[in-house]
C-alpha cells in the first residue's frame, strides 16, 4: 500500500513537471535594482549569442525547431519578447526558469546567469 502511494505520487510529480515544461515556466518577479548595471552590450548580447542565437536566428543553421516567430538577433526582437524569455530562462523570486535552452543546446546558462537575465528584462533590457 505504501510502496503504491509513493508511485502514484511519483507519477502525479512527473506529470506536472511534464505539463509545466510544455507551456515554458511562469514569470519571475524579477525587479529591476537601483544601479542595475547589465545592459545589451555588458550582458544580454552575449548571453544571446552564448545560449540563445545558435537556435533563435534568422541565420542559424539548424533551429532545432525553434519558431520563426522568435528570434533573438536584435535588442527591438528582445525586448519584443521580454516576457516569454523571462518565463522560459529567467531565476528570480517567484520562478526559477530553465525550460529554455532547449535539451538539445550545448551550453547552459548558470543559476546566476538566468537571475542577470531576469533582472536585465525587468529593467527593460537596456
Ligand atoms: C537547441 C536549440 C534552442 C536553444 C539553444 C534555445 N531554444 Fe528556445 N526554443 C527552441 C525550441 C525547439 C522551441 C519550441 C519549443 C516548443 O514549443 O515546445 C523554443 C521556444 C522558445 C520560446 C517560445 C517562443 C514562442 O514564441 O513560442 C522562447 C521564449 C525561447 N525559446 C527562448 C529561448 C531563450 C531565451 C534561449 C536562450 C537562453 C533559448 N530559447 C535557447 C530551441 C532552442
Amino acid at each position: 500500500m505504501k510502496s503504491r502511494t509513493l508511485l502514484v505520487t511519483l507519477a502525479l510529480a512527473s506529470l506536472a513537471t511534464f505539463g509545466a515544461a510544455c507551456e515554458g515556466g511562469e514569470p519571475t518577479g524579477a525587479t529591476c535594482p537601483d544601479g542595475s548595471t547589465l545592459t545589451y552590450a555588458s550582458f544580454g548580447e552575449q548571453f544571446m549569442a552564448d545560449y540563445c542565437v545558435m537556435c533563435h536566428s534568422s541565420t542559424a543553421e539548424d533551429r532545432h525547431g525553434a519558431p520563426k516567430s522568435a528570434n533573438f538577433d536584435t535588442i527591438e526582437e528582445i525586448r519584443a519578447k521580454a516576457d516569454d524569455i523571462d518565463s522560459a530562462a529567467g531565476k528570480g523570486p517567484s520562478a526559477s526558469n530553465d525550460w529554455m535552452p532547449d535539451s538539445a543546446s550545448v551550453a547552459f546558462p548558470t543559476a546566476t546567469e538566468r537571475e542577470q537575465l531576469a533582472e536585465w528584462l525587468a529593467c527593460g533590457a537596456p
